[in-house]
């Protein structure tokens, strides 16, 4: 297998720390890219001989630090070959979904622009290495409020959500024959922090609804991007893959 180079944002904790531990198990090179300092305790603690991973603090809800994250990779490996979007905020009050008629402006910009911006700027930035490369992947996190609707997510939030789905399918379709896959997962609601943003209420009414049961955790998202990451994943792209113990069936 080639070693790649990789980028992972929002890889100081949940779903983007598991992604990130599962391709440098592979022997992938990795780059963290984190708004917590924390980043740096998580790449030293994911590192090995074979597959060095740095980590980088940087706000990917500004231009200039979601830029200088793609210099950075250009810095330590001259490229990146997998870029994984996973950094994401969503916003709570008490645990509770803010009414759309009470979001502020500014608050839904910024969710817009960590969302949804920063997958586009990234993309846009590693994009030409990719297509000199003749190989690429990009993963973009999504979610299932971005895919139908889910009360407790917040409307600013399903935006940035289904826009990323849209910027997925663009961006496969356009690339496509370049050896360059872009893919999104939609996870449900899986055990982190953000998930538990939400009130005990509302976690414990949504694991009802699911067929598996009980939330997914972090792993088990993590296993589908190290698949869609991979080289015989070539032939998979504009996919939106739903890992959500099964809600799309109940
Ligand atoms: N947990 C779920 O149930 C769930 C469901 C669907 C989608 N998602 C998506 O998965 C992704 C990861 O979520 P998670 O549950 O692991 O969350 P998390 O809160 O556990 O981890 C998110 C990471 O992103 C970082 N981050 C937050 N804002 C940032 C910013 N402005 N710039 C850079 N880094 C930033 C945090 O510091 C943290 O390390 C998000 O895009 C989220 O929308 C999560």
């Amino acid at each position: 297998m080639n070693q790649r180079s990789v980028l992972v944002t929002g890889g100081a904790a949940g779903i983007g720390l598991a992604i990130a531990r599962g391709l440098a198990a592979q022997g992938h090179r990795v780059l963290l890219a984190d708004i917590s300092d924390s980043v740096h305790a998580a790449a030293d603690s994911l590192a090995t001989p074979q597959a060095p991973v740095h980590g980088h603090v940087a706000d990917m809800g500004v231009e200039a630090q979601v830029l200088g994250t793609a210099q950075r990779a250009a810095e330590l490996f001259g490229g990146c070959d997998i870029l994984v979007n996973c950094a994401g905020v969503s916003r709570k009050r008490d645990g509770q979904p803010i009414p759309p008629v009470e979001v502020l402006t500014e608050d839904w910009e910024r969710v817009l622009r960590i969302n949804l911006t920063a997958p586009f700027l990234l993309s846009r930035e590693l994009l030409p290495g990719m297509r000199q490369r003749r190989f690429g992947r990009i993963i973009n996190i999504a979610s299932r409020a971005g895919r139908t609707f889910v009360a407790p997510a917040g409307v600013d939030y399903a935006a940035s959500k289904a826009g990323l789905i849209g910027l997925t399918r663009h961006l496969a379709g356009t690339y496509a024959p370049d050896g360059i896959t872009v893919n999104c997962i939609a996870p449900g609601r899986i055990e982190t922090a953000l998930s538990s943003l939400s009130s005990p209420e509302i976690i414990a009414a949504a694991a009802k609804a699911i067929p598996v049961g009980r939330l997914g955790n972090t792993d088990e998202v993590a296993a589908a991007a190290v698949f869609l990451a991979s080289e015989p994943a070539s032939y998979i792209t504009g996919v939106c893959l739903d890992v959500n113990g099964g809600v799309f069936m109940a």
